[in-house]
């Protein structure tokens, strides 16, 4: 039976990606302009897919459009960030406001220490400090933990991405080969051009595994600056943590004297109006957000504990030009006061539940190895029956079933991340028939490839 399954998953990716390349031939020529001054002709490499990428032009409400003209209903979500969706009037308003009042004066304005109020309020921060993407606050909160404790190695979690700079650039995505034992994963670099002595100053935990950071923290407690985890995995899937585990890595963190982070980066505002730390009830010493709190433009922002925070105050640096800018605030505020009210998620939870309820029916109707993960405006399907827990179990999907979704899903007009470690982000904007959309699509997937 999974050879006919992955027999069919493999004739309809061919098809699909044939249909696709067929209607998309605007996508196609932009690609071949772009490709003559960006590399792989995108702006950023996540942007790259095969054989192409799809090019946008515009998004209104839960719609995008392609530049061949094509309408899409966006389930990709900017990378998990328009949970406001596209041109959102009070957005827009806020935008407009400040672009006719000054875009930049590298002062902080009131817009932006309202900001500061309102993130300190969800999330129960003590003080938070801003920077410009989910990049820099991991690297600045790293930094300010490292001045913290006066210690300079990290930890984080074997498979999760915490962005692009060096220290966290290692064991995101390993291969079966080069990962060492499931107990004590090797810590191996992302890219080229990571110093490899910096191997020593990262060292990498599974998910979901109390006694091997039991372990980890036992041997090597007292050089750890740091523990950054997402509080559920977010770029392999959906990976949520077991009952006690994030409530086990704060007291063994505590214990330790090890700053726990959590990156909040895709969960932030997207899962619960206060995150994971108001879905799942723990509170870490430090956090980080980019994504969803900026309403659509370039935002990110860590904060936490007072007593560690205070080190900001105390010789550790962190600064740059556009922090707490003021366009970016306003759109920030205007989104997590006025658009992601109370009602709001609970419009987010209700979509949220429809869809991954509705493929999940189509899953066991048609027989699928797959399971769908249901938090909030955050979901997915995943091709392995079973829930996954960490990374190794991720390495089981099967992603000739991804390889064929993608085009399928897209061609019927559901707008979708390529890759099978990205998950749909739903807007407030989204209603019950466009949720009905993704699971029509879905569902003639699931019947096709059965
Ligand atoms: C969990 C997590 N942390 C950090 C980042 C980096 O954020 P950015 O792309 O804004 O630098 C990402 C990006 O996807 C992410 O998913």
């Amino acid at each position: 039976m999974a050879d006919h399954l992955s027999e069919n998953a493999a004739l309809i990716a061919r098809e699909e990606t044939a249909a696709l390349v067929a209607r998309t031939p605007g996508s196609r020529a932009l690609h071949e302009r772009a490709s003559k001054h960006l590399p792989y002709g995108v702006a950023s490499t996540f942007h790259a897919n095969d054989p192409y990428p799809i090019y946008l032009e515009r998004g209104q409400g839960a719609h995008v459009w392609d530049v061949d003209g094509t309408e899409y209903l966006d389930f990709h979500g900017g990378f998990g960030v328009n949970v406001v969706g596209h041109a959102h009037p009070k957005v827009v308003e806020a935008i407009e406001r400040a672009a006719r009042t000054g875009t930049h004066f590298a002062t902080t304005t009131p817009t932006t220490v309202a900001l500061a109020e309102e993130l300190c309020r969800r999330f129960h921060l003590d003080t938070v400090r801003f920077a410009n993407s989910g990049t820099e606050a991991t690297m600045d909160a790293i930094r300010i933990a490292r001045a913290a404790t006066g210690r300079d190695q990290v930890l984080k979690i074997e498979g999760s991405y915490h962005g692009h700079h060096d220290t966290v650039m290692f064991s995101v995505v390993p291969n079966a080969d080069a990962m060492g034992g499931r107990d004590q994963p090797a810590s191996t670099p992302m890219s080229k051009g990571i110093p490899a002595v910096l191997a020593d100053y990262t060292h990498v935990v599974p998910f979901n595994d109390v006694e091997a950071l039991d372990r980890m923290l036992t041997d090597r407690g007292s050089e750890i600056a740091c523990l950054i985890m997402e509080p559920v995995m977010m770029n392999i899937g959906v990976v949520v943590p077991q009952p006690g585990y994030l409530e086990a890595a704060r007291d063994l963190c505590t214990r330790h004297g090890v700053v726990l982070i959590f990156d909040e980066v895709k969960s932030g505002a997207t899962i619960a109006a206060g995150g994971a730390i108001e879905r799942f009830g723990v509170q870490p010493h430090l956090a980080c957000f980019a994504k969803a709190i900026g309403g659509g433009t370039p935002i990110g922002a860590f904060g936490g504990d007072a007593s560690v925070m205070e080190v900001i105050e105390h010789g550790a640096a962190q600064q740059g030009t556009f922090n707490g800018n003021p366009l970016v605030a306003a759109a920030g505020l205007a989104a997590l006061t006025e658009v992601l009210t109370p009602d709001a998620y609970s419009h987010l939870a209700a979509l949220g539940s429809r869809l991954a309820d509705g493929c999940a029916k189509a899953i066991a109707e048609h027989g699928v190895p797959a399971h769908t993960a249901d938090l909030g405006a955050k979901g997915c399907v995943s091709y392995r029956p079973e829930p996954l827990h960490n990374y190794r179990d991720f390495l089981e999907t099967r992603t000739e079933f991804y390889d064929a979704s993608y085009p399928w899903i897209v061609n019927r007009g559901v707008f979708m991340t390529p890759g099978d470690e990205e998950q749909w982000t739903i807007s407030v904007q989204h209603t019950d028939d466009d949720i009905d959309r993704y699971v029509d699509a879905f569902a003639a997937f699931a019947a096709a490839v059965s």
